[in-house]
């Protein structure tokens, strides 16, 4: 019988990612510990594809961790459908190599303004990867379909949450509360995909 998961390794450097998988954790009912990566090894994100982003940052932690080690990577983004998707995976970088995200915000609107409401359809992406001590690779992926608003609206959230209203409300992801927003998210979805299979694999 699989032996339950305790501790998993989150391969990012970002604090805030941290606090956030952990809430997931607690709210999917998951007795787990999400853990920063105490020396995420820098990794270019260039496959262009979001599971071959998250593939490489879990890969390149779990080789620096012992055998026993789970991984978590994700890797997230908007894409615009006017915009033939993008962003997208290029989300962090839309504004240049130094991924200021009040400029991306900006950018957005910028490159937006104008278009009509009808042509405003965009959706969140995202993916996870889970890696486990055997190296087998577990991928859950997350939508959240919606549309982007004439203008930031709401303080809450980070990056482009001020833009994106998601389908079947009034409000934009930054006007929520982080309860609410992981509840239709795009990285809450993939989680809890990841939190069913971690259970139906008595795993969690
Ligand atoms: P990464 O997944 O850390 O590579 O980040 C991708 C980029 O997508 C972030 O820098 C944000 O700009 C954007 N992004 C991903 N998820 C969200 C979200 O939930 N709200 C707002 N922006 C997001």
């Amino acid at each position: 019988m699989a032996s339950e998961i305790r501790l998993i390794h989150l391969a990012t450097g970002n604090a805030h990612k941290v606090q956030e998988m952990q809430r997931l954790a607690n709210e999917s009912g998951l007795a787990l510990e999400i853990v920063v990566a105490k020396k995420m090894p820098p990794v270019e994100e260039d496959t262009g594809t979001f599971i071959g982003n998250a593939r490489k940052k879990a890969l390149a932690l779990k080789a620096t961790l012992p055998a026993d080690a789970w991984v978590l990577a994700d890797d997230s983004g908007v894409c615009v459908e006017a915009l033939g998707g993008e962003p997208g995976v290029e989300s962090a970088y839309y504004a240049g190599p130094q991924g200021d995200s009040a400029a991306n915000l900006r950018k957005l609107t910028d490159v937006m303004r104008g278009v009509p409401a009808e042509k405003r359809a965009a959706y969140f992406f995202c993916v996870l990867v889970l890696i486990g001590p055997d190296g087998a690779e577990h991928g859950f992926e997350g939508r959240c379909n919606g549309v982007l608003a004439p203008e930031p609206r709401g303080g809450a959230g980070f990056g482009y949450d001020p833009l994106f209203i998601p389908d079947g409300f009034a409000h934009t992801y930054a006007q929520l509360s982080e309860l609410d927003k992981n509840k239709i998210s795009h990285r809450g979805r993939a989680f809890a995909g990841m939190a069913a299979w971690l259970k139906a694999s008595a795993l969690a």
